[in-house]
């Protein structure tokens, strides 16, 4: 039987020692619903702080940028814009030349985009790219000439250990052109406390969402967890920044997936590691920038320097 990518995740995590699902397998309708909730919690301060620093810096963002007089915006893990709109309103009234390339592995965000962004800015020249990251700059590389600014913001980076976060700039990096800029929204070390309540919320909402993955097993696989047998764990470590959530079993017990016909065994108090968020500070992300062969230009902060939009060029 063919397995889907989600079916051979979970078997192979689940099948572990140190048990492991991927943060990825969160958004799916319900989880991009409660994502959007999360980013309106009073505890969750990223979304806001990336959001003050747009509305605060965007005349300095666009005066950093290499090619004023013409250049194509492209946005890795698009979403709902939110953000983005806030630097499109502005370029638009600068009268600048550029044109906006969401780039999003689910089409139904992408199609919602496109209509909406065509409804608020008639006059923006959008073209949306239904293609994994790489693929859709290898496509734009091969479709036009003109200088790229990169931007793949929220914090997403995070999600990744430093030795991927590496990798995945290399790669990004070695297909990026000379004059080519990269703007990416990274959430910054700060208090631990601070980090730790914006994924441990009061309302649970962040619960919730961890525990998406398990309501994804029982939905799409036939799987058999009692969501209320497991526990939503968060833990920040200071020292390597890594804020890492966990699902913890709350008893000893054995859960069948049927579409995998195989039953997990599951320790008391055994955790299922489900996402980091990475945290860094600006020493770190500036190494980060030239290890992965950038220049790092410039740091845009908020006012309380929780998170920083970091702007780095190809050289
Ligand atoms: C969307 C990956 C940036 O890691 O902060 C929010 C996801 N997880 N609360 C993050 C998330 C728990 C978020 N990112």
């Amino acid at each position: 039987m063919m397995l889907t990518e989600f079916a051979q995740s979970v078997n192979e995590g689940l099948s572990k020692k140190k048990k492991h699902l991927p943060s990825r397998y969160f958004y799916n309708a319900e989880g991009d619903k409660l994502f959007q909730q999360i980013m309106q919690m009073p505890e969750y301060y990223p979304t806001r702080c990336e959001f003050s620093i747009f509305e605060k810096q965007k005349d300095q963002i666009l005066k950093a940028i290499n090619h004023p007089q013409g250049f194509d915006l492209v946005e890795l893990g698009a979403g709902d814009g939110y953000k983005t709109k806030i630097l499109l309103k502005h370029f638009l009234a600068q009268k600048v030349d550029f044109a906006y390339y969401p780039v999003d592995i689910s089409a139904d965000v992408l199609r919602e985009l496109k209509a909406d962004l065509k409804d608020q800015f008639p006059q923006l020249p959008v073209k949306t790219l239904h293609y994994e990251y790489f693929t859709a700059i290898q496509e734009m590389n091969n479709l036009g000439q003109r200088p790229k600014v990169i931007l793949f913001l929220g914090g997403n980076i995070g999600n990744f250990t430093a030795q991927r976060a590496r990798s995945f700039f290399r790669r990004l990096e070695a297909i990026m052109k000379p004059g080519d800029q990269l703007l990416c929204g990274i959430d910054l070390k700060k208090n631990p406390r601070t980090i730790l309540k914006a994924y441990d919320d009061a309302q649970g909402i962040t619960a919730r969402f961890n525990l998406n993955v398990l309501k994804r097993i029982n939905e799409e696989l036939g799987g058999h967890f009692d969501l209320d047998q497991f526990q939503h764990y968060p833990n920040y470590n200071p020292v390597n920044g890594e804020c890492r959530s966990y699902l913890i079993s709350k008893q000893a017990q054995a859960v069948k997936v049927d579409y995998l016909d195989k039953t997990f065994q599951f320790d008391a108090a055994e955790p299922i590691h489900t996402e980091i968020s990475k945290k860094y500070s600006l020493r770190e992300i500036e190494a980060l920038a030239k290890k992965a062969g950038f220049r790092a230009q410039k740091h845009f902060t908020d006012a309380k320097d929780y998170f920083v939009d970091s702007l780095w060029l190809k050289e």
